[in-house]
């Protein structure tokens, strides 16, 4: 059975989201729209960002901002704007993430270098750039992966990256508790976007096998935990990692 969204109530609130023109920041998007959130989309691909702006539609307070995470000057001044659009930034969601083949054995420096700047050192740039402007009570979610709990074949930079986000985000919801801010980390498994097409191809079928509720995540499965995350509902959470992969984590 598919998943199916339900919105919250967030109203006046403001979204800052890297990768927004990704297939799960997309999708968060449109939910954190259905909600009442203003939206500060951010994303490498402008023409994305404006296809994504145009499917989401008018009537939603929302911004577009062309933004490499890696570039934490950039990234500064992309949090400006959105205070200065919508006031204040009330949810960070981080969801640019780069997903590059190759072993260890032989691995170029930059190709390391590009997986830990995007996946590790743009998280840290954006939830940096977006504290000042955020109010007591604000949430940070960021969206690392099961390969940051189990690493992943292939993929060192991107799971050592993204096991360092885990590290981050207990270690910032420490730091922002007293705020009242909450930083939680959602690890998503194997979702249905451009992303994985690659390892779908390869090894696709293999891990629907292996996965319990025996369909391929949506980005909309990762999307509904991120906006609870963000709720009221989710009020005394934080520090933590909630897995969204059907059961294959822990049955593979
Ligand atoms: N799809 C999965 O199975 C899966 C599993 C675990 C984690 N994730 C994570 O979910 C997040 C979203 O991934 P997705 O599956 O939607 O993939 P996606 O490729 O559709 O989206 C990633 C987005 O990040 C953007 N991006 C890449 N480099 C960037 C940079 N330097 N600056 C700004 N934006 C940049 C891309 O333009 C793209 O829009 C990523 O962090 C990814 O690591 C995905």
């Amino acid at each position: 059975m598919a998943s199916k969204t339900v919105s919250y109530d967030f109203t006046g609130r403001t979204l800052f989201l890297t990768g927004a023109a990704g297939g799960i920041p997309g999708a968060i998007a449109k939910l954190f729209a259905a909600s009442g959130a203003n939206l500060f989309l951010t994303d490498l691909h402008p023409e994305s960002l404006a296809a994504l702006a145009g499917e989401i539609g008018n009537g939603v307070p929302l911004a577009t901002h062309p933004l490499d995470v890696s570039d934490p000057d950039a990234v500064s001044r992309a949090a400006a704007a959105c205070r200065d659009r919508f006031g204040q930034i009330d949810f960070v969601v981080t969801g640019a993430g780069l997903y590059e083949d190759g072993t260890v054995e032989g691995m170029a420096d930059d190709v390391w270098q590009r997986g830990i700047s995007v996946n590790l050192d743009g998280v840290f740039h954006a939830v940096r750039a977006c504290l000042p402007h955020m109010p007591d009570g604000g949430a940070v979610v960021n969206i690392a992966s099961m390969a940051g709990h189990r690493g992943s074949f292939g993929h060192a930079p991107y799971a050592a990256a993204k096991g360092a986000v885990l590290a981050l985000t207990r270690s910032l919801a420490q730091e922002v508790a007293s705020r009242g801010i909450r930083c939680n980390a959602i690890s998503p498994g194997l979702i249905d976007t451009p992303m994985v097409r690659g390892l779908m191809q390869e090894r696709g079928g293999d891990m629907l096998k292996m996965t319990p509720l025996g369909r391929l995540g949506t980005p909309e499965d990762v999307a509904g935990v991120a906006a609870f995350l963000c709720s009221e509902s989710a009020a005394f959470l934080t520090a933590e990692s909630i897995h969204v992969n059907g059961g294959l984590y822990i049955a593979s």
